[in-house]
Formats: C-alpha cells, structure tokens, sequence
C-alpha cells in the first residue's frame, strides 16, 4: 500500500479555534480524519504528523521517508524561513505538496515567500481543507502513473 505523509507545522493544532477567517472552523482532527478516508478511497495509507517545533518536524520526516511514497506539508509559519525543513524535504526525493489553507500571495507580506515551494511540485494555497484533498489526488495520480 502506497503512504503519504501528512504534516502540520506550528500552530495549525489551533484549526477550528485560529482566526477561523483564513483557515476554517475545522478542527485538525477532522481534517486528518477526512484525508485519511480519502487515502482509503484511493488505496492509500495517509500518516498524519503535526508539531509546533521544527526540530520534531525534521526527525519525523528523517524517521519516514524511507516508508514514504510522497509528502503533503503545510509547515504554517516555517514556510517562510525554515531551511532545515527545506533541506530534510530536498534529501528525500520524494514528490512533495505544499499547502497552505489560506491564500499566502493575499495576506502580508512575509508570507508571500515560502523557502519549501523550489523543492515542491507544486502549491496549493487559499482553498482551505479541500487542498489537502486536492493534494493526495494529485499525488496518487502521480504515483499511479
Ligand atoms: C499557513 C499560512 C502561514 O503563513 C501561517 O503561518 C500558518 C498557516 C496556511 O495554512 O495558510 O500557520 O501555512
């Protein structure tokens, strides 16, 4: 069975509570349930991660890889200036999807700038949950090629 990795980075455990405007009124629980019932729709096992701390971000992603077919990240504020996130990212080779629940080009101006999006295959920013969906069809797509 193919698996993906789901991570969240900071602050997105706060889903349904955080400025509910730009990311929505559902909890990270249920969006991981929603995107783990799409996996089983499509025949894969999605592995959901979430921290607040990049070091943690890291070592999940070095412990994983290896079992990974692909990676959908959301790494909320780390997007716009973690290298350690972008340089484990670029170590596995894996095809990655950046998402972002809210629009980053529409919002200020430090989050017009992600440091992970050269190493991703693409980016999906400001449809809320569903790009998350959006991102596991693309990736078993891909991998069913
Ligand atoms: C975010 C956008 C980031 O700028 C922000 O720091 C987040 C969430 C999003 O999903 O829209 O935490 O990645």
């Amino acid at each position: 069975m193919r698996k993906i990795l789901f991570i969240n980075g900071p602050n997105l455990n706060l889903l349904g509570k955080r400025e509910p405007a730009h990311y929505g009124k559902k909890t990270l629980k249920e969006i991981e349930d929603m995107v783990k019932a799409e996996g089983i729709e499509l025949g894969i096992e999605v592995i959901a991660f979430q921290s607040n701390h990049e070091g943690e971000v890291v070592d999940f992603i070095q412990d994983n890889y290896i079992i990974a077919d692909g990676i959908i990240i959301n790494p909320g504020a780390f997007t716009h200036y973690s290298y350690a996130i972008y340089d484990v990212l670029k170590f596995t080779s894996l095809p990655i999807v950046e998402v972002h629940l809210s629009n980053i080009f529409a919002r200020e101006d430090f989050r017009t700038h992600s440091v992970i999006s050269p190493i991703a295959k693409g980016v999906i920013s400001g449809l809320g949950y569903k790009g998350y969906l959006y991102a596991l069809n693309y990736l078993s797509e891909l991998l069913n090629l």
